[in-house]
């Protein structure tokens, strides 16, 4: 925030290139005067000054002094301070996304549009959403489902449980089968954990790592979580690639939409990867010249080059657009053109800012919550590939025939 960036540059010294705040001006705050009165509000009601930012007197308890704007003035208002907000007609300020003023089972979620009204913030009472099922836990936070007993959402060393309030928690409690004497934490099983690498953190609880365990890589002689990089060499994950009656197994597996190249590792299709400049990774693995001219994008299914913002290849209502998935830091520059909808024309506002959210995706014209069953059958759950594609996949712990993991749900993006 602008105003924090001042203070925190004034108290470092640098002051000389900064501007002060408008409530620094003695014209528009008289206590701009005092020794440090830059860090001071007027407060007409008594005609004393006070401290900016500090909670209680003049405000209400839970409220801090905040610069407001009033006309072209500067005054004094009393806010709930970031992270809270007050119910309408009071003024205790209560967390956010924690039951707070709420009934069991409720949490105070924010109302965006009265952020910016008067500057009040302000929060309603709402009902968690439903996840899949009772194996997963919704956190408000982020509008995201996580597993029970897993680091989720958490800091390390906590984990998401069900608290007192019927509300997701990151806890941990030391009479819990994931709680690790040893440093006090408590870990997700089967993850690393507290452990060394190539170990996972058992139930028991110990470190450890066994051959029949779907997590074992037989070249390391390690364990691994899974759809996690591992052992793996870059661009690729740890996955279960074989699942039979005896037991399932992991191996080092392309990312989706990648290729392994000849060095072993994987890389995005249509980047450069290991290959020439002129060059660019292709499906197979193999380094074939950039078929498009400065400025072009190729678009595999036509096996062509068209401009940024061409219509033509593209379903009614969307054009030819740079792959947002791919990320330049990381993968390099993408060649890849994607069919994207042109503002407005292809799809109503609501699934657009669905598809936009983070955690939700839209699908025949319905907004879905990701990693919860939202219209895929029983056992499976809705995930979004880097690609962007939305589909059904099994959940973790489950495989065919509980589950379809061939029911793919293609979403025009
Ligand atoms: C959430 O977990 C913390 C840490 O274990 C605990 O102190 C707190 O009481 C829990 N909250 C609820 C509502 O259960
Ligand atoms: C596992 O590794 C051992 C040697 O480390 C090797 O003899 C064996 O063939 C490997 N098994 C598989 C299935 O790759
Ligand atoms: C998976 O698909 C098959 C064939 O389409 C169907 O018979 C089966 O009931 C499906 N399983 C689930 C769990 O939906």
């Amino acid at each position: 925030m602008a105003t924090w960036m001042w203070l925190t540059a004034l108290l470092c010294g640098s002051q000389a290139a900064v501007l002060p705040p408008p409530w620094a001006d003695v014209r528009r705050n008289p206590c701009a005067a005092h020794p440090r009165g830059w860090l001071m509000l007027y407060w007409p009601a008594d005609g004393k000054c006070y401290t900016i930012y500090k909670k209680g007197h003049p405000c209400p308890e839970t409220q801090e002094l905040s610069p407001g704007k009033w006309g072209g003035r500067t005054v004094a208002e009393c806010k709930c301070p970031p992270g809270t907000a007050q119910l309408p007609h009071t003024t205790t300020c209560h967390k956010l996304f924690e039951r707070g003023p709420c009934r069991q089972g409720e949490y105070f979620a924010p109302v965006e549009e009265s952020f910016n009204k008067r500057g009040e913030r302000q929060g309603m009472c709402v009902r968690p959403q439903q996840c899949a099922d009772e194996t997963l836990l919704y956190w408000p936070a982020d509008g995201r489902c996580y597993y029970r007993l897993s680091q989720g959402p958490c800091y390390p060393g906590s984990i998401l449980d069900v608290g007192d309030d019927g509300l997701a928690n990151c806890t941990c409690d030391p009479d819990s089968p994931n709680f690790w004497s040893v440093d006090g934490g408590c870990y997700a099983h089967f993850t690393r954990g507290p452990c060394e690498r190539g170990q996972l953190f058992l139930p028991g609880p110990r470190c450890g790592c066994e051959t029949h365990m779907p997590h074992y890589h037989n070249d390391s002689g390690g364990c691994f979580e899974l759809d996690s990089i591992g052992p793996c060499p870059r661009g690729h994950t740890f996955a279960i690639t074989e699942v039979t009656p005896q037991g399932s197994k992991a191996e080092c597996k392309c990312k989706s939409f990648h290729a392994r190249a000849l060095d072993g590792a994987c890389y995005r299709l249509y980047t450069r990867g290991p290959c020439a400049q002129d060059e660019m990774i292709a499906r197979g693995g193999r380094c074939t010249k950039v078929p498009c001219g400065r400025g072009r994008l190729y678009l595999p299914e036509r096996r062509r080059c068209y401009r940024p913002g061409a219509g033509e290849p593209c379903p009614a209502g969307s054009v030819v657009a740079f792959d947002l998935d791919a990320r330049p830091a990381l993968d390099g520059l993408s060649h890849n053109g994607v069919c994207a909808c042109s503002l407005g024309a292809c799809t109503r506002r609501e699934v657009e800012t669905c598809t936009s959210r983070k955690g939700t995706a839209a699908y025949g014209g319905a907004c879905h919550i990701l990693n919860t069953q939202g219209p895929c059958p029983d056992g499976s759950w809705l995930v979004k590939e880097s690609t962007g594609k939305i589909k059904c996949q099994c959940r973790p712990g489950r495989t065919p025939p509980e589950c379809n993991e061939t029911a793919l749900v293609e979403v025009k993006s």
